[in-house]
């Protein structure tokens, strides 16, 4: 696995990163990545169908998917090479494992790359508020989608909610780790949805501290 050779500072950015905190991101994540077993509890894959995540890091979900779906084919895509070093780890190295990893850049990936046509549900979990350009990663996203598949989004919302104090301790405390909450994603998914007559799901949860979307492509 080799990392993107193209001088991307976003894809160096995120290297330097988590080069260290891979080590120890599952363990300190789970007090605060909130709604993330919500949506794997939720996503109800087809026997033998395809689920990709984008943006996958240590591969801690797609472990969890792959437990609750046995039989599904699981896939993941993530910027940062030194992440899916963890995710290889846990889910098993290339060739061994049902398991396809691949480095490669949100904004701009096809199904073929995987071998696929497409793919039956796609997750995309704490990954939009790392990505710059993360409107042309959920374009991307719903390209990849299968007729009828859905995508299922988990991310920061805006702690509409929460104290002021508290909000604004968060997003500043976020922001040392180049997290920024998109505060326009649902009036996006349901622009893209009402265009493309396909439907949205949208739920806040724990006051707005996080937001739930699903994302369903209709069936032709
Ligand atoms: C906060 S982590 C979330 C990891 C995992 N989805 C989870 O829920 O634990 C964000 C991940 O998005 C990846 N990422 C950031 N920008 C990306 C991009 N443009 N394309 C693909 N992955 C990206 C990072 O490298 C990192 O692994």
């Amino acid at each position: 696995m080799t990392a993107i050779e193209t001088g991307n500072s976003h894809a160096d950015r995120m290297d330097r990163m988590y080069r260290t905190q891979r080590h120890f991101y599952d363990l300190t994540r789970k007090y605060y990545l909130f709604g993330r077993d919500t949506l794997i509890r939720e996503l109800d894959v087809p026997v033998g169908g395809s689920v990709l995540e984008v943006g996958c890091g240590t591969g801690r979900n797609l472990a969890l998917i792959g437990r609750r779906f046995p039989q599904a084919r699981l896939f993941g895509l993530d910027i940062s090479a030194e992440m899916l070093v963890s995710a290889e780890a846990k889910l098993g190295r290339p060739g061994r494992t049902r398991t396809v990893l691949r480095v490669a850049d949100a904004t701009d990936f096809k199904p073929l790359e995987f071998g696929e046509t497409g793919f039956d549900r796609i997750v995309i979990s704490y990954a939009l508020s790392m990505i710059p350009e993360w409107e042309k990663a959920i374009d991307a996203a719903i390209a990849a989608l299968n007729p009828g598949g859905s995508l299922h989004i988990a991310d920061f919302g805006q702690q509409e909610r929460l104290p002021r104090l508290f909000h604004r301790g968060l997003q500043a405390w976020l922001k040392r780790f180049h997290v920024t909450p998109r505060k326009l994603m649902a009036t996006v998914l349901k622009a893209k949805a009402a265009k493309s007559g396909d439907t949205l799901e949208f739920r806040p949860i724990g006051r707005g501290y996080a937001w739930l979307f699903v994302y369903r492509r209709s069936a032709n």
